[in-house]
């Protein structure tokens, strides 16, 4: 049986004390997801592999509504800044909420027909994610990325069509500034 909790979430590190769910993305593992494979490269020839995001979240069995944190590092591979691989959920019904709580990005959201849209993520905004819309997070400040996320506990994630065409479109810096690109790979 599920049971009332108070669970602290750290807004600046992003640490969840009572998170039973964890893992890490390091960079390394991100290949392919950067269209500068040269780039990418050279990052890891001359930074080395390390911590790209950190997921941790809450689950209590026989729940509906499971919720986390994500932290992300800041940085880019080329002129993309620091990105999640993006997915749609397997259960086409459900959608979801991301909480920024420090840092500054982009989310990008796309639905399988085609349409984009982007929503800044800044300490405060609350973004809706509607059900059936593919989400990548984008780190495009020089602090981390914090944000808590809420969702279905059985929406699932579907990452192979990102995976394999990318998102429409890139978030990229332009002249020291963020510019919302279409992707010319996609
Ligand atoms: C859960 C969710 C987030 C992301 C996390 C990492 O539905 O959207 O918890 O899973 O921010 O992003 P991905 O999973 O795209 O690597
Ligand atoms: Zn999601």
């Amino acid at each position: 049986m599920s049971l009332p909790a108070g669970i602290f979430i750290n807004g600046v590190t992003g640490e969840v004390p009572d998170a039973n769910e964890h893992y890490i993305k390091t960079i390394g593992e991100l290949r392919g997801l950067y269209r500068d494979v040269t780039a990418f490269d050279t990052y890891l020839r001359d930074c080395g592999d390390g911590p790209a995001y950190a997921v941790a979240g809450y689950r209590q069995a026989d729940s509906d509504i499971i919720f986390g944190t994500t932290t992300m590092q800041p940085g880019k591979i080329g002129d993309e800044y620091f990105m999640t691989r993006g997915h749609y959920h397997v259960r086409r019904d459900c959608g979801e909420v991301y909480y920024t709580q420090s840092g500054h990005g982009v989310l990008l959201l796309q639905t399988r027909e085609g349409e984009t849209r982007e929503v800044t993520m800044a300490p405060g905004v609350c973004a809706f994610i509607p059900p059936d819309w593919a989400h990548r997070s984008v780190n495009t400040g020089p602090e981390p990325l914090v944000f808590a996320w809420f969702c279905q506990a059985t929406a699932g994630h579907d990452y192979g069509d990102i995976l394999s065409h990318g998102m429409r479109k890139l978030a990229v810096e332009r002249a020291d500034t963020l510019a919302i690109v279409a992707n010319p790979g996609f």
